[in-house]
């Protein structure tokens, strides 16, 4: 096992032992930690049982969609395995029917390295019929892998998983995917299904994988919800408060054909940001509890508790994650530690953080241009033991690329100097100056070989230089410390979906606009909606940024790539690689059918770009033709 963090260490044991056990509420003095208290989450694979049926035993013509609505997922790779999730679709839910899931090094399961049962019990409306099972210790490390589950002679579709190098094994390269902050309402999902042609190693979730939101708080003001993306939470609230309604969020979001198709065919890195819970929410010490500015009773702490609780279990139950969560914790800091650190062999270490559960509030509450509180040396976005782990984590690391997956922007976006400087943002790092001064510092002093921050939340794309001080009163920065390279939303509203004209005359506008004032920041796209891809070798990182058409609800949403940008080993310099204009995408002629273009706008040519020009689709079982 390669991840770290103690604390995750035996995220499998405390897993296992909230799976396996129903919280005991007795004894709990206070209302707040029983609302807390009353969750139970259980999922955990048992021996394979003898049984007059084989469960492994299936019809090859049932249709996989009603059994498992929601489809396959994997993630929480280890070295030596993978955390398969499924959901059985209530109407197709039998009280005493076991789930078989079966591992395989080829596609037609004919060399099965792992199979089993997960126990009828295990399976249940407590936990909204879904089902995490934990393989660690099942499979080979830089293994890649099919696999399948099979539920009462119903086989789901197949997926692929992989699992991580052995600790300190040589690797030569590595690919993520990075993703953030796709709103179900405000656009399709055709960045998965390419990605579920891309030969990427793994998928890194920055956050924002639901938003709270059933009422298209978070669409552009000059647009609707997009047609087919309504959403009604069963409390019948705008936001998510419920379990049912985050759990509702998830069926809904899960249930999109091209999403699964992506986290079908790639093994997912999960994190969080706010849309998990509410929008810029934050911890209150006083309170002792969340604030969730967005809700009508956002500062009662045993409602933000409750809610908050309430997202954590549904994130929990949907998201195939490795992290520590223990149900029967009476603080929410004590439930879940999501921070943690992954290795990628000798290669790359990523460090990814909690930004949410932990942060002080904004630093001058809705105020913002003369706001002088930003860089108080007591705010926190981490907290301190957090903050410890990580630093300690990050300057210790001797991997050849340490890599932060971090929730928000770290590097300022500001406009003026001096007494009227104004941070557009004090949702992220610019709100907590003091406490990104001393990360910075600490990471420059320990001379960290390569250090790489990937970001999301933001909903643009940039790539730019991280300092240990960013200087307010004059056009002077520090020495850079490293490079930050954000992905951009996959669907969540950016500056294109209020204003958009032809070309890229208004992108060039915003980016020239923000790049005047923040000489740091090397490039800036605030129009595409899309993903990253961010891949590491011993002798650079390359970012680079495609943009996918969110407004065609299809596998042939057109793709190109935006920019690229390398980074060489030893070095903090964002080298721009030339956008690829000879290279082919996909695009959507007139009558909405797929078309290979090239960078001058001809279309039906040959595929030239190897490495991004979609492979035919795997075939086989399970695999869906039809989107
Ligand atoms: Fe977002």
């Amino acid at each position: 096992m390669t991840e770290r963090n103690s604390a995750a260490q035996h995220a499998a044991t405390s897993n296992r032992r909230g799976f396996l056990e129903r919280v005991a509420t007795a004894g709990i003095a206070s209302g707040i930690a029983a609302v807390l208290g009353e969750r139970s989450v259980a999922q955990r694979v048992t021996a394979k049982p003898a049984t007059d049926r084989d469960p492994f035993e299936f019809d090859p013509e049932n249709d996989p969609d009603e059994t498992f609505p929601q489809s396959i997922a994997s993630g929480g790779p280890t070295s030596n395995g993978v955390i398969l999730w499924t959901r059985i679709d209530p109407a197709a839910y039998e009280p005493s029917e076991p789930l078989a899931f079966e591992i395989a090094t080829d596609e037609a399961f004919e060399n099965v390295v792992s199979d089993g049962i997960v126990g009828a019990e295990s399976i249940s409306p407590e936990h909204d019929y879904t089902v995490n099972l934990d393989l660690d210790g099942e499979l080979e490390s830089n293994g890649r892998y099919h696999y399948r589950f099979v539920y009462d002679g119903v086989a789901s579709r197949t997926g692929r998983c992989r699992t991580l190098p052995a600790t300190g094994a040589d690797l030569d390269s590595l690919s993520l995917a990075v993703l953030t902050c796709q709103d179900y309402q405000n656009g399709y999902y055709g960045a998965y299904a390419h990605l579920a042609e891309s030969d990427v190693d793994f998928l890194v979730h920055m956050g924002d994988f639901i938003y709270e939101s059933a009422d298209g708080q978070y669409t552009s003001p000059t647009a609707d919800v997009y047609d087919g993306r309504e959403i009604e939470l069963p409390s019948g609230s705008p936001l998510a408060e419920t379990l049912d309604d985050f759990r509702h969020l998830y069926t809904v979001y899960r249930a999109d054909p091209l999403l699964q198709r992506g986290l079908e065919q790639h093994t997912l890195i999960a994190g969080w940001d706010d849309h998990e819970i509410g929008n810029n929410w934050w911890w209150d010490d006083e309170q002792d509890a969340p604030r969730l500015p967005e809700k009508d009773r956002g500062d009662d702490p045993e409602f933000t508790i409750d809610v908050a609780a309430n997202g954590i279990q549904a994130w929990i139950e949907y998201m195939p994650c490795r992290v520590e969560y223990d149900p029967d914790a009476t603080e929410l800091h004590e439930q879940l530690q999501l921070w943690r650190s992954i290795e990628f062999g000798d290669l790359a270490t990523l460090v990814r953080t909690d930004e949410r559960l932990y942060r002080d509030g904004p630093p001058c509450g809705e105020q913002r241009i003369t706001c002088d509180n930003e860089d108080a040396p007591n705010r926190t976005m981490l907290g301190d033991e957090q903050r410890e782990w990580f630093l300690e984590t990050v300057t210790t690391d001797d991997a050849r690329w340490t890599v932060w997956a971090n929730e928000v922007l770290t590097t300022p976006i500001t406009a003026g100097k001096g007494y009227w400087q104004t941070e557009f943002i004090h949702d992220s790092w610019d709100g907590f100056q003091a406490e990104r001064e001393t990360l910075m510092t600490t990471i420059a002093d320990a001379d960290v070989r390569n250090f790489v921050t990937l970001s999301g939340d933001l909903h643009c794309s940039i790539a730019g230089y991280q300092r240990t001080t960013y200087n307010e009163w004059w056009w002077v920065d520090s020495d850079p410390v490293g490079v930050e390279l954000m992905t951009p939303s996959i669907t969540s509203v950016n500056a294109a979906d209020v204003v958009d004209f032809p070309g890229d005359v208004d992108d060039d506008a915003v980016a020239g606009l923000v790049r005047s004032s923040n000489p740091h920041m090397e490039f800036v796209n605030w129009h595409k909606h899309g993903y990253a891809v961010v891949e590491f070798t011993r002798d650079d990182c390359t970012y680079t940024v495609y943009e996918v058409d969110k407004t065609v609800d299809s596998e042939a949403a057109a793709k190109r790539q935006i920019a690229a940008y390398r980074i060489p080993d030893g070095k903090i310099d964002l080298e721009e690689l030339d956008v690829r204009a000879d290279a082919n995408y996909i695009d959507v002629d007139s009558e909405g059918k797929a078309v290979t273009v090239n960078g001058t706008g001809e279309t039906g040519v040959e595929a030239t770009n190897e490495s991004e020009t979609a492979p035919d689709p795997p075939t086989g079982e399970g695999w869906r033709d039809d989107p």
